[in-house]
């Protein structure tokens, strides 16, 4: 099982070398300083191989900004990642919130999110306006 941390805001540079080293034109730091908790799994010599961003909106957990290094995909570090934060930040009551590619559904429908209606989410919050846009889909998973 991967180990999860909490990163400092010292790792946020490095976090930001890793999405921007994630597909052709990397992915989006722009509201990298925004988000409440940075989590990252790292390798045995602590370079960060694996990260995700929380962000609170009253009862909605967002999560961002998931990424694994390309050589270490199909090990279930993506999976650790979203299964920690929903473990020890999502509050009864709270419904955790991913707006992703259309190409990563499966993904997270493994980890038993399902598909929400995306201009309801888009309209609840300013998250929701800020993240969604057309290659992107809404999915939800609750607390039980
Ligand atoms: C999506 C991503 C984070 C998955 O990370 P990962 O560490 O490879 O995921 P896991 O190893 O935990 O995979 C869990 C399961 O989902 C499957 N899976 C992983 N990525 C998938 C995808 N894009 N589409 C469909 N299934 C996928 C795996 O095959 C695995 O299946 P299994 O349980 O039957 O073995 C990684 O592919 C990535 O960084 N992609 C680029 C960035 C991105 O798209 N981020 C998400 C949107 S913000």
């Amino acid at each position: 099982m991967h180990k999860v941390q909490v990163a400092r805001v010292r790792e946020i540079p490095e976090i930001t070398r890793l999405l921007w080293s994630i597909g052709k034109t990397g992915m989006s730091t722009e509201h990298i300083l925004d988000f409440d908790v940075w989590l990252v799994v790292k390798d045995r010599e602590g370079k960060i191989i694996g990260c995700d961003a929380l962000e609170r909106s009253g009862k909605l957990l967002h999560g961002h900004s998931l990424a694994v290094a390309k050589e270490y995909r199909g090990q279930g570090v993506g999976s650790a990642l979203v299964q920690y934060g929903f473990d020890h930040y999502v509050n009864r009551g709270d419904t955790r919130v991913v707006f992703t590619y259309f190409w990563n559904r499966d993904f997270y429908e493994r980890l038993g999110f399902t598909r929400a209606d995306s201009k309801f989410y888009k309209n609840v919050d300013d998250i929701g306006r800020r993240e969604l846009h057309k290659s992107s889909m809404t999915l939800i998973r609750k607390k039980e």
